[in-house]
């Protein structure tokens, strides 16, 4: 057993097959954020790009498309089922190499130009030593480009389905604080802190606005009853097929005061970035 057991058996067992039922409605949804990664990632031909919990794979396509093919990148994620869809998705990119392992513990070549991740950096059980290894895999002057999730408050798309299910079936069990999670790196101190204890300098993080693009509202009260902290809270709980049911159109009736009518919610996202000198 690893330390980030718990998360690899919870991706393998849990959110990864959750995900591949709703993929549609993530990839749509998160769309926008991978503009905004790649737009400050800035990578270009010849690169070497080391991406952490690349998941089915759309950024790690974009990116292979931008390194050309004189780059290459190595996708590393812990989840069979979304690689699975990572590797169909990647066939036709030879400077693609998907990878099944731990990021925190996995060994690297010691020659990326550029560490970046969208959403698959959150769920380390030991941040510091995961980032220190991350780091090692890095050339003198590569870049890291990642983006997580801000508070919760921030993020109405979850906090009202969270709220309605709390309302019916109680509180979720306390969490200590940056446990590993959607959320584990919503404190701006906390990731600073970590990378320059892991080795990185100048690192910064900054929350930015971001549209989520939901493709019904359908859907999105789907995604809320599936993904994310009600979800995750339904499945504590050990919700029944009823509740469920119910909890799902309270989600429904809930959207209009978060989304337009087309599902497009407003969130906030942590961009980071830090350098390796
Ligand atoms: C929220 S999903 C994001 C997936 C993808 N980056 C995207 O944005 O669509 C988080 C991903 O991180 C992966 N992951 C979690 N812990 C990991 C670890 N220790 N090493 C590598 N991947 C990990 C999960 O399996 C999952 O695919």
């Amino acid at each position: 057993m690893t330390d980030n057991s718990r998360q690899i058996d919870y991706w393998n067992e849990v959110a990864g097959p959750k995900w591949v039922r709703v993929q549609a409605s993530m990839e749509s949804r998160l769309s926008g954020i991978e503009d905004m990664l790649l737009a400050r990632a800035q990578p270009r031909p010849g690169e070497r790009i080391l991406e952490i919990g690349c998941g089915t794979g759309t950024t790690t396509a974009r990116l292979a498309d931008a390194v050309g093919p004189t780059g290459h990148i190595v996708a590393v994620d812990v989840s069979k089922p979304m690689l699975d869809i990572a590797r169909i998705r990647l066939a036709g990119h030879p400077n693609a190499t998907l990878t099944e392992a731990d990021a925190a513990t996995a060994a690297f070549p010691h020659n990326f130009d550029l560490l970046t991740s969208r959403f698959g950096i959150m769920f380390f059980e030991d941040p510091v030593a995961a980032f220190t290894n991350l780091r090692r895999a890095l050339k003198p002057g590569a870049r890291l480009v990642c983006v997580a999730w801000a508070p919760i408050a921030d993020n109405p798309h979850w906090s009202v389905p969270l709220g309605l299910a709390i309302d019916r079936l109680g509180p979720p069990k306390p969490r200590r604080p940056h446990a590993p999670g959607p959320l584990g790196l919503d404190d701006p101190a906390f990731v600073t802190e970590t990378l320059a204890r892991a080795g990185f300098t100048h690192a910064t993080v900054r929350a930015e606005p971001v549209t989520l693009l939901g493709r019904s509202l359908d859907q999105e009260a789907e995604v809320a009853a599936t993904m994310g902290p009600a979800g995750a809270l339904l499945d504590e709980k050990d919700a029944d097929a009823t509740t469920r049911a119910e909890l799902l159109a309270s989600f429904r009736d809930a959207l209009p005061g978060y989304a337009d009518k087309s599902a497009r919610m407003r969130a906030t996202i942590h961009l980071i970035t830090a350098h390796c000198s």
